[in-house]
């Protein structure tokens, strides 16, 4: 068993796992101020100074795909449409030899117009966040009366081949929790894969509670009163979403049961933050900070180094039964999730 983090090579960690999906968060900014995640207020912004520009991104990403192993690469926020640069990156992520898939998890604001122009910069897919198909419940969850936006954001990712569009629902008992069969009619009319996503203890407020969280188990009881669900034969791998053929394909759902059905031993994820930190997990509570090394001068070969450390020291599991659980200081839309 080795004891001391790899000096060249992939991403591995001291469990044996191998991180070959980035997740970069672009921007800790967002235009919508859903419940779960955040006051009404917003948060105290990260400053200009402290978020990488777009070449620092770039370069971290190169270095990531070129030295370290990296396949997948994801965009997310915050609202990463709302990162000005966005496109810029997006074609010099996808000029990368070998060239990694690239994805981007948003809220659908400003899709529908983006969406030709991320396609042809080399995006290849989209996750749009969407939890009521009511317009007064959706300015009621995000605080902003943007349901038309978002609706016509996944057409216009579908129209410019943006295939697979996954759609993002967190169910809340007594706000949403009655519309996971209609979410799911709606996802199938439209070819939409949906996944339902069980609430985490990830947001600014801290109050998220376990004992009122809705559970897979639930969300998949209520699909079952009126879909036909059966295992899908295709392996799940390191995808966090566990997915259902519904009335026997090639339609499917998920669920990502994050709390009552952890999926740790077999993550293969790796975060950068907007201002430059490794995180070896999504409730990491250390981060390893890149950008105060590329800023010092370090080389590419230092920066591989650096991020190999970080993650090798990653945790065996988030620990969210745990009762030492501690949920990390940087919330949510500040780590993309
Ligand atoms: P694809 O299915 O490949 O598109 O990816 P994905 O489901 O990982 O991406 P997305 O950004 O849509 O994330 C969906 C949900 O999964 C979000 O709530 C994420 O926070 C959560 N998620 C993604 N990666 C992890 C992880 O490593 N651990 C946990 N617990 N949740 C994760
Ligand atoms: N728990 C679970 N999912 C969350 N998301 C945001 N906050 C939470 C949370 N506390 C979801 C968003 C988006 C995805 C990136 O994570 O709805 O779809
Ligand atoms: Fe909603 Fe995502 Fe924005 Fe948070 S970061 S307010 S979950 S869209």
């Amino acid at each position: 068993m080795t004891v001391a983090p790899p000096t060249d090579g992939v991403l591995v960690d001291r469990y044996g796992r191998v991180a070959r999906d980035l997740r970069v968060s672009l921007t800790d900014k967002c235009n919508l101020r859903c419940t779960y995640c955040m006051p009404a207020e917003g948060l105290p912004w990260l400053a200009g100074p402290e978020l990488l520009d777009d070449d620092e991104i770039v370069r971290l990403i190169r270095v990531a795909v070129h030295q370290l192993g990296v396949t997948e690469v994801r965009f997310t926020g915050g609202e990463p449409l709302i990162r000005p640069g966005l496109v810029g990156i997006v074609s010099a992520v996808a000029a990368l030899q070998p060239r990694p898939r690239i994805s981007l998890t948003t809220n659908g604001i400003g899709l529908d117009r983006l969406a030709p122009t991320l396609r042809t910069a080399g995006l290849d897919r989209v996750n749009v966040s969407l939890d009521t198909l009511d317009a007064e419940r959706f300015t009621r969850l995000t605080r902003r009366p943007r349901l038309a936006d978002v609706l016509a954001g996944l057409a216009g990712a579908a129209a410019a081949g943006l295939t697979p569009v996954k759609i993002n629902s967190v169910l809340m008992r007594g706000v949403n929790d009655d519309e996971a069969p209609a979410l799911l009619r709606f996802a199938l009319a439209h070819g939409y894969e949906l996944r339902f996503i069980e609430q985490m203890p990830l947001d600014a407020q801290h109050g998220w509670d376990r004992t009122t969280m809705v559970t897979a188990d639930e969300i998949l009881a209520a699909l079952r009163a009126g879909f036909d669900l059966r295992p899908d034969p295709v392996e799940r791998g390191a995808a966090p979403a566990e997915t259902w053929l519904v009335g026997g394909g090639p339609a499917r759902v998920g669920v990502i049961a994050s709390v009552t059905r952890p999926f740790c031993g077999d993550c293969d994820r790796t975060r950068l933050t907007a201002d430059g930190q490794v995180r070896a997990c999504l409730f990491a509570t250390e981060e390893s900070d890149l950008r105060g090394a590329l800023r010092a001068g370090a080389d590419d070969a230092e920066l591989a180094r650096r991020w190999r450390t970080a993650m090798w020291g990653k945790r065996a599991g988030h620990g969210i039964d745990d009762p030492t659980f501690l949920q990390p200081v940087r919330p949510m839309s500040a780590i993309g999730g």
